[in-house]
């Protein structure tokens, strides 16, 4: 599979990557099929791992960890804090650690920083940036990002005051149409040498239709790496495929997809833009949001 630096650490990891979301009871994923997904992709090539401290209660951190008390050399590990706070953040990367049985995470982040409110927080004096500091000096985290996905311009912010090292974004096709990362956040990023991880990629699932083309217009962005989202092991499987036999869409096939998803682009398909979402002056497109 096509590899790519990823960012200025020195690391180069291949295109496609893992979201932990999903490898959860909610998503009706046992927990055999969670560990047997995360090896088979182990085994495939892949080498990067995003979950949370939030998802299904730690679940999906647990899940991880079985397979990091066994593999952890093959796998980078990035979580993150949800709590804005100094002391929280650190109390949430001690219960990390201990659900994913290790004694480091390469990455920690900022999680979901949908606003500029939410952004002083973390930068407040007893803010969670200092928890991130304070873990890398001692060693219990290897770098440190911030993830959002509502409003490029609250990365673009995070990125001026503070040399993140990397950040993770949305960057599906639909957000290809409103407060887009790929066309306002990832030239800034990448002039700075910041690692940039793509995620949404299937919409939350609702691009399943269309999975092929979702993860090529995806791939096809200048992103270091793309994390996506499997409850199964045929959609990893097929990701796989895509992603090791990589082509980017053309011109043509670009456009054409474009024009196919734009009906899609509706608050109810796009949740995690829906914060601003009836404000039409943010609407690239300049004209009413479409109904569904
Ligand atoms: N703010 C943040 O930091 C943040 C927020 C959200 C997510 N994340 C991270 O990003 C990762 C990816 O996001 P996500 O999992 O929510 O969304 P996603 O990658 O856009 O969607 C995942 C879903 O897409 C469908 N899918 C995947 N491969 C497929 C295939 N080959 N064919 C058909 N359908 C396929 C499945 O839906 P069905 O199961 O419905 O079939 C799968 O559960 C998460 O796992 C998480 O690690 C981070």
């Amino acid at each position: 599979m096509e590899t790519r630096p990823f960012g200025s650490t020195g690391e180069h990891f291949p295109i496609l990557s893992f979201g932990a979301q999903r490898i959860v009871d909610e998503h009706d994923c046992t927990e055999e099929q969670a560990l047997a997904i995360l090896n088979r992709a182990i085994d495939r090539g892949v080498r990067y791992f995003d979950t949370a401290w939030v998802y299904s209660y730690g679940q999906s951190e647990e899940r991880v960890g079985k397979v990091a008390r066994e593999r952890r050399d093959e796998m980078w590990i990035a979580t993150k804090a949800w709590d804005r706070t100094r002391d929280g953040a650190l109390r949430q990367l001690e219960e990390s650690l201990t659900r994913l049985q290790t004694d480091y995470v390469d990455e920690w982040r900022l999680h979901n920083i949908w606003s500029r409110e939410e952004l002083e927080k973390c930068f407040a004096p007893d803010g969670a940036i200092h928890a991130m500091t304070q873990a890398r000096e001692e060693g219990l985290v290897r770098y440190v990002s911030i993830s959002g996905h509502t409003d490029p311009q609250v990365q673009i912010e995070a990125l001026e005051r503070f040399p993140f090292d990397s950040v993770l974004i949305a960057a599906s096709v639909l957000d290809h149409f409103i407060y887009s990362f790929a066309e306002e956040f990832l030239p800034v990023a990448n002039a700075k040498g910041v690692a940039t991880i793509g995620m949404k990629v299937f919409g939350l699932g609702r691009l399943g239709h269309v999975y092929d083309r979702a993860l090529r217009y995806t791939l096809g962005l200048p992103v270091s790496t793309t994390i996506v989202g499997c409850s199964t092991m045929e959609q990893l499987e097929n990701d796989l495929e895509i992603a090791e036999n990589f082509v980017p869409l053309s011109g043509p096939e670009r456009l054409a997809f474009l024009r196919e998803m734009l009906p899609l682009v509706t608050p109810q398909n796009m949740p995690w833009k829906a914060k601003d979402w009836n404000n039409p002056v943010a609407w690239k497109l300049r004209a009413e949001p479409p109904t569904v």
